[in-house]
């Protein structure tokens, strides 16, 4: 028996799709991998004559999704559209029609995921996403029915957006400025097509909210998980991070905190060198689980590109064609723990502040006794001769493990001590 397949959308992932079943050898693999043949029956495009580096065969492309939904021999439907709007309709009929559906839409499985496996669920069919996190790394499988599902995850610290990560790690290694790298992530298409969705976080916040539900087992809405971006990590802060022994990262954090709530972040973090995090550079992801009995374990690959993407892709389509084949169900993700997510004022972490003082005596004491009196332990203090003009020098001060609402309070106090000049800079830290 043959599985047939419809791909909705034939932009860079598309192609890259189309490109692979063309050759043999991939062919080949997937095949294999599948456990049966294959044949693409149909690709959805927006318009049938636009010039195309892989020319779609006579017959094969249409710009009417209702043939593809109404023909019974088409079992899968791999939507790689973009649009989310768009792809949320023709992904929800797919699958209410009975047909696997395999998607790479982070945005449209954080905001409509539920809506989407209530559709699947009903219908007795699958909705599979390898894709839609960390492009081509493969861990979702394994964190839903794999080899991770056995255990019982307490954090995962992630890089899952690579734009940015490539631009900091320029900025550190090369000392490029901001916008020379991030025009160069846009030339190189890892970048959105509005690039304020990474470096504003909301990429990360997006696929964190993926990424944290299949860990945690609750429905993860975006809008609870704080968010920042890179846009306000400036030079010295990078600077003061490589004195301290650090870099900067942006980080996607899902975590349970002490009183047993799921903290969700997305933030620039000083991360330790010597941490695994810290040695991800330019536009690699990584994925680092702890829990238990398994320990520590990271997944560390490319989270972006039309072949990588391709591959996650590719090993959806053979799982579904192996189900379809064997007549054996998928099994969905579930949704039913139960565990609150904290407020932001509860998030706990390691914290660097940047202070602005005077160079004068008592001004360590002074601060010292803000932190003392926010309930909070001081674990590093740096300060560099550079930093000092005019009489008044630059601190770091870093925290033990502290609450976010003792950070703010000590923050505001510190604001208003007559040494204190300003708060340059406050970010947490992973040690
Ligand atoms: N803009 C995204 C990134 C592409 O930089 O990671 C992959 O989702």
């Amino acid at each position: 028996m043959t599985v047939r397949i419809a791909v909705l959308g034939a932009g860079v992932v598309g192609s890259s799709v189309l490109r692979l079943a063309g050759r043999s050898y991939s062919r080949f693999k997937l095949e294999e991998a599948a456990g049966g043949s294959f044949e693409i029956k149909r690709v959805l495009v927006r318009n049938l004559k636009k010039q195309r580096e892989l020319p779609l065969p006579e017959g094969y492309a249409t710009t009417d999704f209702a043939e593809i939904l109404s023909d019974p021999e088409i079992q899968i439907v791999v939507s790689l559209v973009g649009d989310t709007e768009a792809e949320l309709n023709y992904c929800l009929a797919s699958l209410r029609a009975g047909k696997v559906v395999v998607t790479a839409n982070k945005v449209m499985l954080a905001k409509y995921g539920p809506e989407l496996f209530k559709a699947a669920r009903q219908s007795g069919s699958a909705l599979l996403f390898e894709a839609a996190v960390g492009g081509g790394i493969p861990f979702v499988d394994a964190l839903i029915s794999g080899r991770l599902a056995v255990n019982d995850i307490t954090s995962v610290q992630a890089i899952i957006n690579g734009t940015t990560n490539f631009i900091l790690t320029k900025m550190v290694e090369n000392g490029a400025s901001y916008n020379d790298v991030l025009l160069e992530a846009q030339q190189l298409g890892f970048a959105e097509p509005d690039p304020s969705f990474d470096v504003g976080g909301q990429d990360a916040a997006f696929k964190l909210a993926v990424l944290a539900s299949l860990t945690f087992g609750i429905w993860v809405d975006v809008e609870s998980i704080h968010v920042e971006g890179i846009t306000d990590v400036s030079e010295k802060d990078l600077w003061f991070a490589t004195k301290l022994g650090y870099t900067i990262k942006l980080i996607a954090s899902a975590s349970r905190n002490s009183l047993d709530e799921l903290d969700l972040w997305v933030a620039p973090a000083l991360v330790k060198k010597g941490h695994f995090l810290a040695s991800v550079g330019g536009a690699t992801n990584a994925i680092m689980f702890e829990g238990s009995p398994i320990g520590s374990v990271v997944y560390q690959g490319p989270g972006a590109g039309g072949d990588p993407t391709a591959a996650s892709v590719w090993s959806d389509i053979a799982k579904a064609a192996r189900s379809i084949l064997s007549n054996q169900a998928i099994p969905l993700p579930r949704f039913d723990q139960e565990l609150e997510v904290c407020s932001s004022q509860n998030s706990e972490s390691h914290y660097a502040i940047r202070v602005m003082v005077k160079d004068e005596i008592g001004v360590t004491r002074d601060v010292g006794g803000v932190f003392a009196d926010a309930g909070i332990s001081i674990d590093q203090m740096l300060q560099l001769d550079e930093t000092k003009r005019d009489g008044e020098a630059e601190a770091v001060f870093t925290t033990n493990t502290a609450m976010r609402a003792n950070i703010i309070t000590a923050i505001t106090q510190l604001k208003a001590l007559p040494t204190c000049r300003d708060i340059t800079s406050f970010m947490r830290v992973i040690q």
